[in-house]
This record gives C-alpha cells, sequence and structure tokens, in this order.
C-alpha cells in the first residue's frame, strides 16, 4: 500500500477509489489546509493529489520525500505546479484535460452574454428595489449576431467556445501557438490570426490560453488600446493573463466596452477598481463547477495518480 495525501475536499468516489488500494489521507477541513500542516502532512507521500489552490513546489516536493512518485493536480492548469522541480526529482506530474471542456465553455459564453446584454446590472437592479420600467432605450447592450469572436488559445476549451459562438451567429478568428486540425477551423469557419489582429477586428475577445511566463499580462494597457471601444474582454483561463491595473482603467475611461471575468490575478481578492465598476461582469472562477464535472475532474486525477504508483503511465501527464 502506498501512501496518498489529497490537500483538499474532492468528490468522494474519487477518494473510495484512492482507497480501494492505497492508505489516503485526505485534508477535509472547511478552509484550505495551510501551509504549515500541508508541508506536515506530505512527509511520506507517494502521491500528492492537489487543488490548484496549492502552490507544488521544491520545498514542498522535499517536504514528502523521495519516495514521492506523482502529483495529480485536480485541473487543467497546472501553473500552481513547478513541473521542472517534478521533473528534476523524477515526480511525474499529470492534470485533467478534457474533462472540464464543456462546463468552462460554457462558463465563457455566459460571460459573453452577461457583458454583452448586461446580465448583472439587470439583476442588480431588481435587487435593489429601485424603481424600473421597459423603455425604449433601457439597458440596451449589444447583439452577438454577425459580429466576431477572437479566441486566444485554441485548444479544447478555446474550440468549444468557439462553437458556442458559430450557434449564436458569430464569426470566428483565433490565435494559437501550435496547428489546429483543419476539419474543426473548417467546420467553425475559423481564421486564424496573429494576437494584433484579433485585437483589431474582434468584437469579443475570450482567452483560453494557459497561463505561464509567455503568457504573463498577455493583456495590458497596449493590447487593451488596441481592442475596438464597442468590443468586450472575457477571462476564463487564469487572471495573471490580464494586467487588471490596466484593465480597470480601459474599463473606467470606456475605451473597451465591458468585460467578463472568472478569474483574477491573486484570487480571491478582486481588484478594487473592477469592483465598482458596472460594465464588468464578475464571478468566483467557477469554470467547473458544475457536480459532473468536479467528480469526473477528481476521478481523473485519482487515476493518473493510481496508474503511476501502479508503474504504468497515467492518462494524462502534463508533457
Ligand atoms: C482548471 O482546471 O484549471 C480550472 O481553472 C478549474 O476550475
Amino acid at each position: 500500500m502506498s501512501r496518498v495525501v489529497v490537500t483538499g475536499r474532492i468528490p468522494e468516489a474519487a477518494i473510495e477509489k484512492l482507497r480501494a488500494e492505497h492508505d489516503v489521507d485526505a485534508w477535509s477541513g472547511p478552509e484550505s489546509i495551510g501551509r504549515e500542516e500541508l508541508l506536515r502532512r506530505v512527509a511520506g507521500a507517494d502521491a500528492i493529489v492537489s487543488l490548484l489552490t496549492e502552490r507544488v513546489d521544491a520545498e514542498l516536493l522535499d517536504a514528502a520525500g523521495p519516495q514521492l512518485k506523482v502529483v495529480a493536480n485536480v485541473a487543467v492548469g497546472y501553473d500552481n505546479i513547478d513541473v521542472s522541480a517534478c521533473t528534476a526529482r523524477g515526480v511525474v506530474a499529470t492534470n485533467t484535460p478534457g474533462v472540464l471542456t464543456d462546463a468552462t465553455a460554457d462558463i465563457a459564453f455566459g460571460l459573453i452574454l452577461m457583458a454583452t446584454r448586461r446580465l448583472g446590472e439587470g439583476e442588480r437592479l431588481i435587487r435593489s428595489g429601485e424603481a424600473w420600467k421597459w423603455g425604449m432605450f433601457f439597458l440596451l447592450g449589444s447583439s452577438l449576431q454577425g459580429k466576431t469572436l477572437g479566441v486566444v488559445g485554441m485548444g479544447g476549451i478555446g474550440q468549444a467556445t468557439a462553437r458556442r459562438a458559430k450557434a449564436f451567429g458569430m464569426e470566428i478568428v483565433y490565435q494559437s501557438r501550435s496547428e489546429i486540425d483543419p476539419t474543426i477551423t473548417a467546420e467553425l469557419n475559423a481564421r486564424r490570426v496573429d494576437l494584433d489582429e484579433l485585437l483589431a477586428v474582434s468584437d469579443v475577445v475570450s482567452l483560453h490560453c494557459p497561463y505561464g511566463p509567455a503568457t504573463h499580462h498577455l493583456i495590458g494597457a497596449e493590447q487593451l488600446a488596441a481592442m475596438k471601444s464597442s468590443a468586450f474582454l472575457v477571462n476564463t483561463a487564469r487572471g495573471p493573463i490580464v494586467d487588471e491595473d490596466a484593465l480597470a482603467t480601459a474599463l473606467r475611461d470606456r475605451t473597451i466596452a465591458g468585460a467578463g471575468l472568472d478569474v483574477y490575478e491573486q484570487e480571491p481578492r478582486v481588484h478594487p477598481g473592477l469592483l465598482e465598476l458596472d460594465n464588468v461582469a464578475l464571478l468566483p472562477h467557477l469554470g467547473s463547477a458544475t457536480v459532473e464535472t468536479r467528480t469526473a475532474m477528481a476521478m481523473l486525477a485519482a487515476d493518473n495518480a493510481l496508474a503511476v504508483l501502479s508503474g504504468e503511465q497515467p492518462p494524462a501527464p502534463i508533457a
């Protein structure tokens, strides 16, 4: 039996799957596990099943010890994991791609609708008890039909968002580091462009690229200034891809029309400049938050950990 440490609460089905074969120590406190407690608990672990709220770095890997074989992140994003530190210690790092694609694209599209149709503003108005009545010019938003969606990062979630946009009658342009299967781009009638062109032509820019040094503040003051003044920015990827100071300024000065955010530079903190603006829809990192999706993520993370512990190739290694 190996020792598996789970760093936070995950669906019970995944815990049971791990427990059927191994000794599992799962943090079940209402709050996130504190760093000291985490460093103490991982000592002697053969596998760590980690949540994106926990930093898996050299200090944590060393606290676990040389027997550690796998870090299985319960997320597709793995910016919380120092993958080179894992590789240097012979530890396999894994993530959960695929299973949260539709849930996250749903939230991206939800934010597109919230921002362009001013849904949050309408809801806040009703709840405020303020008087309102139907009017020709009351809370007017922007239509999506015939407009252009610019997808930054055309992986699975970007493609799924583009598919939804196409169903809403939008045109698609995308920016991608890698070649996308031509049957997919043909189905979406999507045109590959560079970031400059994407920013210039898009009515909605939706971010779906991974976060890392290459994408830190990919969208800053200069990029926001390159967008149309009628355009919207949506981020369901990772907060630090956007310079929030610059975004708050652009939204306040209306150099772009609006934004929809599910992720933040320093979660759970939200930039105070954003909180006071009506033209930004704000969600608390809900991209994958459905019962079905979170269960699938946890089960895939468990399968990843179990495979490595049995000396097999895991289903989703981080390349
Ligand atoms: C992920 O898996 O990276 C998501 O951000 C979790 O919601």
